[in-house]
């Protein structure tokens, strides 16, 4: 197998590819699934051409490939302007290896247990404030939730008046990033001109003030050895020369963990709830179990839902030199995208597969490479125990105070947020209070 070829895909032009993956992703996928088998190859825009992997074989060559052949930082470059230099997901080979290893102690799945008080109190909080009794979106709300938790527990900040001019300034950034308009002007200009580009820096700037002043403040405080927030675990760390992490290291992960963790786990959020409404006995079982004491009911919910509605349709890897992969030897410089979004609806590996039904998860469903809504292999998300655990309180917490039903019996289809997927109506839900009760006697297992 000396020469390489592409797998076959549309041979519609490349703009008409591009506005159909922008519009309509899931169908997209599917028909070309239906067309063309488990790999096919579109065109897409600045993005080159990305060879789409639906067969868990080969994903998980990609997964366990070398690192050096599959680069993951580059192919996320549009990040760049938020992210800086020194974001984990940014980086390739030896430089992401070595941040990665500083990152992952902090994000230990037995560590998750120190913030399950924080997380519940953020989420009862936020649930006090619901509408009752009439149509509301959940995601709003679960934004908030996963915002505030990260600034308690990633950043730290314990001040309530230095949270919240954080919490503005972080929205503001955030908010620019997700605009359509805004995504079309990245593509355009690149992300190199856009991070120098004076309207971007006006938004990032603010923000970038006020994390390097809880930097400064954190690296001078004289708790910094109890406190168990990321930030304070960051700056503890050290490099394998011994030295610690710079400002700019510190901003640029800080940044990435909110960008990466915030409005992923909030949509997640949103699709658990738009899927328990709409299977009433599944609510019903979760609530029981939960006040029995129980969380396996509600992990298996967590995960079903992110099978079904993955927030990321797939992962990029961007070849450095020719691949042999399903068989067929693909050229450098081709982007490789094992499909979550395909791969989780294998009727081979998840009969059924458009059915809710969390029990699989019970009987042991989804393995490695068959349940993959956090990636894999080295660049597997960090935050894979921090989400699906706060993704368990919050539901805990909503369950055990609040009756909720679907405003009407339809599903929300999956519409496009910026590189996510996210229910079209925010996860609407009627909901009414429930009496007030002591909250479930168990804790959420770590
Ligand atoms: C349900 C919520 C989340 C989903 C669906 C999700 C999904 C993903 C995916 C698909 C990747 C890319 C993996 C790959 O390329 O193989 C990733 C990477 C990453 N995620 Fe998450 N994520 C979530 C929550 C979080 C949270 C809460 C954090 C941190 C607070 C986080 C931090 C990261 C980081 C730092 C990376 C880069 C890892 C690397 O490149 O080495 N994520 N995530």
């Amino acid at each position: 197998m000396n020469s390489t070829s592409l797998p076959p895909g549309p041979s519609t032009p490349r703009p008409l590819q591009t506005i159909r993956w922008i519009a309509r992703p899931a169908a997209m996928m599917e028909d070309c699934r239906r067309r063309y088998g488990d790999m096919f190859t579109l065109r897409i825009a600045h993005e080159g051409t990305w060879v789409f992997l639906a067969d868990p074989e080969a994903v998980k060559q990609v997964f366990t490939g070398d690192p050096r052949v599959l680069h993951a930082g580059e192919a996320n470059v549009v990040l760049l302007p938020m992210l800086g230099h020194h974001s984990v997901l940014l980086l390739d080979e030896a430089a992401h290896m070595s941040q990665r290893k500083l990152m992952l102690p902090p994000f230990h799945g037995e560590r998750m247990r120190g913030y399950e008080q924080t997380m519940a109190e953020v989420a009862r909080e936020e649930i006090e404030r619901w509408s009752l009794g009439e149509p509301h979106a959940v995601r709003p709300a679960t934004q908030a939730i996963t915002l505030e938790v990260i600034m308690r527990t990633v950043f730290g900040v314990q001040d309530g008046e230095r949270r919240e001019r954080l919490r503005r300034a972080l929205r503001e950034a955030l908010e620019w990033g997700s605009d359509p308009r805004r995504m079309a002007l990245l593509a355009t200009l690149g992300p190199q001109r856009v991070a120098r580009a004076p309207m971007f820096r006006n938004v990032r700037e603010p923000a970038d003030e006020l994390i390097y002043d809880e930097i400064r403040l954190r690296r001078d405080a004289d708790d910094l050895e109890e406190r168990d927030d990321v930030l304070s675990l960051l700056l503890q760390a050290r490099h394998e020369d011994g030295s610690p992490m710079s400002d700019d290291e510190l901003r640029d992960e800080l940044m990435t963990l909110l960008v990466a963790g915030h409005e992923t786990t909030a949509s997640a959020l949103a699709w658990a709830v738009e899927r328990l409404v709409r299977h009433p006995q599944v609510l019903a079982r979760a609530r029981e179990e939960s006040e029995a004491g129980g969380d396996e009911y509600i992990d298996a919910i967590c995960k079903e839902t992110l099978r079904l509605r993955p927030i990321l349709s797939l992962v990029l890897r961007r070849l450095k030199q020719p691949m042999e992969i399903g068989g067929r030897l693909l050229p450098a410089g081709v982007t490789v995208a094992p499909c979550i979004y395909l791969i989780h609806r294998r009727p081979d590996v998840y009969p059924e597969p458009l059915a809710f039904r969390p029990e699989r998860f019970l009987e042991g469903q989804g393995g490695t490479y068959t349940w993959i809504p956090f990636g894999g292999g080295v660049r597997r998300c960090l935050g894979a125990s921090f989400a699906l655990f706060e993704m368990r309180v919050v539901l805990r917490e909503l369950l055990a105070r609040l009756e909720l039903r679907a405003p009407q019996a339809r599903s929300e289809r999956m519409v496009r947020r910026a590189i996510t997927l996210v229910p079209e109506r925010g996860g609407e839900v009627v909901a009414e209070r429930r009496p007030t009760r002591e909250s479930a006697p168990a804790r959420v297992a770590a």
